[in-house]
């Protein structure tokens, strides 16, 4: 894995509703190195790929099951059979408080028939696609809330390791990075579980950033926010933090979340973005919503 790769964050996120089977089908057809699922359990322990625990802001459960919301006012994926979960729509991002879409220029929010899927159901659309079009295009799924899981009495990522070793995916060379934000779990996966995997410790808080050395003793690379790898514009151009070069000299790959060509916060282009962050600060990959443009700038 020396090349940068290209990470389809949620699928092509940024042109069809985040985690549709339609959205990995066209982040698939852009050629893309790796395809993410966020993994979440039913409550008959199919794991969905869906990114939050929650299902009332990326689908019309409020809709049509309004008595299903639990105290705190939200839908959750684990009270829901995989069976209930095939019923509803999936809409684009939405904010559930106010039913506004959360990109605005996206996909209009209500538009076509989108369903939730499962996690097997993505590995054979990328399997199948692999041999009819004799690509070999990578899975990056993420376990998402491992406390929350267990709390609930559920094995989220055993289910997923053994679903991962059933489809070939056991070994480094199986073209499958698992990620996870919590330490202790992704640890566990290494140390306890025995994956031999390539495992990608995502890092949410800069104060974690403290923690590479204890990172490089049981994961292959980080996932930090990109905002963790800049440190300040000096004349028009960034100064970046030790991340990368620290996690480089640990042997870590770093792979920064999320390149949105329509959120773009401290740069005034998406070409700034992707100079500044893959070419300057040297990382190895990036998670993006809009593959296609990070393809085409990097083949450029
Ligand atoms: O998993 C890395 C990337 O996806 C950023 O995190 O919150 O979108 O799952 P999130
Ligand atoms: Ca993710």
């Amino acid at each position: 894995m020396d090349e940068k790769i290209v990470i389809a964050h949620r699928g092509a996120s940024g042109y069809l509703p985040e985690h549709t089977i339609e959205s990995k089908a066209m982040a698939y057809a852009m050629n893309v190195d790796f395809i993410e699922q966020d993994l979440v359990l039913s409550k008959d322990n199919v794991p969905i790929v869906i990114h939050d625990i929650y299902l009332d802001d990326v689908t019309d459960v409020a809709t049509k099951f309004p008595n299903r919301k639990r105290k705190d006012g939200r839908f959750y994926v684990i009270d829901f059979t995989f069976n209930e979960l095939k019923t509803l729509q999936v809409l684009e991002r939405f904010n559930p408080k106010t039913g506004k879409q959360v990109y605005r220029k996206r996909y209009p929010k209500g538009k076509g028939n989108f369903k939730l899927h499962s996690f097997q159901e993505e590995i054979e659309l990328i399997q199948g696609l692999n041999i009819s079009t004799g690509k070999n295009i990578g899975i990056y799924p993420e376990i998402k809330a491992p406390e929350f899981h267990q709390k609930e009495g559920k094995q989220l990522t055993e289910i997923v390791l053994k679903i991962l070793s059933d489809y070939g995916y056991k070994t480094q060379k199986d073209n499958c990075i698992l990620q996870c934000f919590d330490a202790k779990e992704l640890e566990r996966i290494r140390v306890t579980l025995k994956s031999e995997l390539f495992l990608v410790q995502l890092i949410e808080f800069t104060e974690e950033t403290k923690n590479l050395k204890h990172f490089a003793t049981y994961a292959d690379g980080i996932g930090p926010w990109y905002k963790q790898i800049l440190d300040k514009k000096v004349n028009g151009k960034w100064t970046f933090t030790s991340l990368v070069s620290n996690a480089h000299k640990l042997g870590l790959k770093v792979h920064p979340y999320t390149f949105r060509a329509d959120a773009l916060e401290e740069f005034s282009t998406f070409d700034e973005m992707m100079q500044t962050l893959l070419i300057e600060a040297n990382v190895d990959g990036a998670f993006t919503d809009f593959p296609d443009k990070v393809l085409s700038f990097l083949q450029k």
